[in-house]
């Protein structure tokens, strides 16, 4: 008897010993949510949405159920760098504050589990429902990686999944694929919603150079629509990751169709981004007069970014998310445990302006709960550069609000022709965000802003074409390494990951060859969501 209890000590010792090693190495490589050095890393940003560890790149996925809202993402835990993918999943109950569960999707025999997009089959016209239960639905890309080794066309092709049980646990559909390829390399990324008009479910697709519509009323059985976007658009890349959805002008009561499509390389600036296409829907065909390209964002780091489904009617929003990093140097970046952070989450606004219309994106409103009382300054005659008073605080989790007026107390003549606003550090690395009225561009420069030798794309300047003739309010989110600038009510979108070797903490605003006023400008810290 004595021996035996001695020998279940013994068991119960190692058994003890073995959990607190276990325990403390995953402490050690995964810091404990909400200890002290939970997400304290280098660089680890403090309130955008970023893996524990391991490998993130598009948001995918994405909708409202149950009072939570969903993300999912294209994840590989294994490594720092893109391999094998899974679909990552958190949650959260404000898009501010969020909650990592288990990896959602895993890769199997049919391939890598590519971008795609998740619905709320409401009335379970897929059938996966049971016992009264509304099954949620994931649509994605199988990526066969053997086959695209061998160099087969056919690699990619689109599956689906289900999940009774709030998305926390997922059952891959038995007869996958629900659409085959048609032979086409390029051939991902299936963004599915409901279609009021029609009555069905509606797949947009990313196909090399164009977009393809699939109707279905089940989920299942897809048919082929129509086609849109070759010879229209920006073609310097392939295309990826769009994302079709109706959007209304609050002042006119115009609805407009948004198609939004992502393509690498090709951005204004290089590399990564995403553009979009104003036209009309009719549950068949997507068409539009518009001549131009448009941009969602012209900075460098905002890319595959889509929509979530299933926000409620009583919200009303478009809500977007964005991969923050582009695929120039997404796998160089000097993080340590993980890389690549989501950007903020952020509301699609449609805007008019005589004939035309364009998408605006603003900072979600519930980003206001993490600020901390206001540091403001008052109007300020700028025509050198001058220093803004931050109250000595480090500038590596702020928003700022600094609205510039070119015509308030200025004469014509000697309006400046480049001012802005500088954020700079001890070691005088510095971030330059700007407006030239003379060239109408606005601009962000971060050849000086940081650590950037680990890609000779890293370093650069971002332009956009806007012209403005009074007004011009900047407003920053700053993070520990990233920057998003969102110019007069979001008309401009400016999204910039930077390296600081240690936080800016000073601010100057500046004005070239002539005079410009602050009218105002607003400093907030902001609190930690992790
Ligand atoms: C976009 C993308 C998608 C693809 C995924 C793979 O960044 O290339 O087209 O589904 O990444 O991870």
């Amino acid at each position: 008897m004595k021996k035996k209890f001695t020998f279940q000590f013994k068991i119960l010792n190692t058994f003890l010993l073995f959990a607190l090693v276990i325990g403390c190495s995953q402490s050690a490589k995964k810091g404990v949510e909400g200890g002290s050095d939970y997400y304290s890393e280098s660089y680890r940003p403090q309130y955008h949405f970023s893996p524990e560890y391991g490998w993130m790149n598009d948001p995918n996925g994405m909708f409202y159920y149950n009072g939570e809202y969903h993300l999912f993402y294209q994840y590989y835990p294994d490594s720092t760098v893109w391999g094998p993918m899974h679909w990552g999943h958190a949650v959260s109950e404000d898009l501010v504050h969020w909650k990592h569960l288990p990896i959602a999707l895993y890769p199997d025999s049919s391939g890598y589990i590519f971008s795609g997009s998740a619905v709320v089959d409401w009335e379970n016209t897929s059938g996966f429902g049971k016992d009264d239960i509304t099954p949620l639905v994931a649509i994605f890309t199988n990526n066969d990686m053997t086959a695209e080794k061998a160099g087969e066309v056919g690699h990619q092709t689109q599956g689906i999944a289900y999940s009774l049980d709030d998305g926390r646990t997922w059952i891959k559909y038995r007869e996958n694929p629900v659409l085959e390829n048609p032979g086409i390399w390029d051939f991902r990324d299936p963004k599915v919603s409901w279609d009021e008009g029609i009555q069905k479910w509606i797949m947009t697709l990313a196909v090399h150079d164009h977009i393809e519509f699939y109707s279905s009323a089940n989920l299942i059985e897809w048919k082929k629509e129509s086609e849109f976007g070759k010879g229209v658009g920006a073609h310097g890349g392939v295309w990826e990751c769009p994302d079709l959805f109706q959007l209304e002008n609050k002042e006119t009561g115009d609805k407009k169709w948004i198609l939004l499509v992502s393509i690498n390389p090709g951005g204004p600036n290089g590399g990564s981004a995403t553009q979009y296409f104003v036209g009309d829907f009719d549950g068949n065909r997507f068409t539009t007069e518009q001549i131009e390209e448009k941009w969602i964002d012209y900075g460098r780091d905002n890319y595959a970014g889509v929509t979530w489904n299933d926000i409620p009617k009583r919200d009303g929003r478009r809500l977007f998310i964005g991969w923050m990093s582009n695929w120039q140097y997404a796998e160089k970046v000097p993080t340590e445990k993980w890389r690549s952070t989501m950007t903020i989450p952020r509301e699609l606004i449609l805007g008019k302006s005589g004939t035309d219309y364009f998408v605006n994106s603003v900072p979600i409103e519930e980003l206001k709960q993490l600020r901390s009382s206001a540091i403001i300054n008052g109007q300020m005659a700028v025509s050198d550069t001058i220093s803004v008073d931050n109250q000595g605080l480090l500038l590596n989790n702020s928003e700022l609000k600094f609205s510039f007026n070119m015509t308030k107390n200025i004469d014509k003549s000697s309006v400046s022709t480049e001012f802005g606003i500088i954020l700079k550090n001890n070691l005088g690395e510095k971030l330059i965000i700007g407006y030239a009225p003379t060239s109408t561009q606005v601009f962000t420069d971060r050849n000086y802003a940081g650590v950037d030798t680990f890609s000779h794309n890293f370093a650069s300047r971002q332009t956009a074409k806007y012209h403005t003739s009074d007004k011009l309010d900047f407003h920053v989110f700053i993070d520990e390494a990233s920057v998003e600038i969102f110019i007069n009510n979001g008309d401009i979108v400016m999204t910039d990951i930077v390296f600081p070797t240690v936080p800016y903490n000073g601010i100057e605003v500046y004005a070239k060859d002539g005079e410009v006023m602050l009218e105002k400008a607003e400093i907030w810290n902001l609190k930690s969501v992790w």
